[in-house]
């Protein structure tokens, strides 16, 4: 258990991943709390696979984020009230942490959860990801080719990280809110 949060069953999260990810966003977070980074990621998937619940995230590799999401063996997958943290978020998913000091800059307090990973005292649900699975995307396995042609332009396709959510930790009193 950590400061703040509760534990909570994955199978007691009744809450719409397409709005979670899709409209709210999240911080990606991978590292330790001596030595991490995080990016805003409105990408993703929260599902079931290998008898286990999972979460994908999906990277870009220009991301410096993808250095640790590469260095470190688990990531955090942080879900704020929408409202509230927007501009946090969107500074976070417009500014890199090669070049700016992005809890300075927020105000987001780091705080170390499971598997030595780290999510923010802000935050309301937390995702622990153990990483099992790293693949990138190859433009020969797109069945539609128009996503192709408009989402990686550049060819820097994403790097997809399959993470076995080991823990769940929500607020507890903003637990069940949609
Ligand atoms: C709303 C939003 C969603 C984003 N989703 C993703 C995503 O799913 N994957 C990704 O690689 N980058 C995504 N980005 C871009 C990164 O957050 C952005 O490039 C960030 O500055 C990377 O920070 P870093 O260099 O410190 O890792 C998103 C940005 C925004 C604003």
């Amino acid at each position: 258990m950590s400061q703040g949060f509760e534990s909570l069953d994955p199978l007691q999260l009744h809450e719409s991943p397409f709005k979670l990810i899709g409209k709210d966003w999240m911080l990606v977070t991978a590292g330790s709390l001596a030595h991490f980074n995080t990016m805003t990621a409105s990408w993703g998937m929260l599902g079931h696979l290998w008898e286990r619940p999972v979460a994908f995230a999906f990277v870009r590799p220009q991301r410096y984020t993808f250095e640790f999401m590469e260095t470190y063996d688990a990531f955090t997958l942080s879900f704020f009230n929408h409202r509230q943290y927007r501009e946090t978020l969107l500074y976070c998913g417009t500014h890199s942490g090669r070049d700016v000091d992005k809890m300075a800059a927020t105000g987001l307090r780091p705080l170390s959860v499971g598997l030595n990973t780290v999510t923010f005292e802000q935050a309301r649900l937390v995702l622990v990801c153990r990483k099992l699975y790293a693949q990138d995307l190859t433009p020969e396995s797109f069945v539609a080719p128009e996503i192709d042609s408009s989402i990686y332009a550049a060819k820097d396709y994403h790097r997809v990280y399959v993470g076995e959510v080991v823990e769940a930790l929500v607020k507890q009193e903003t637990q069940g809110v949609a």
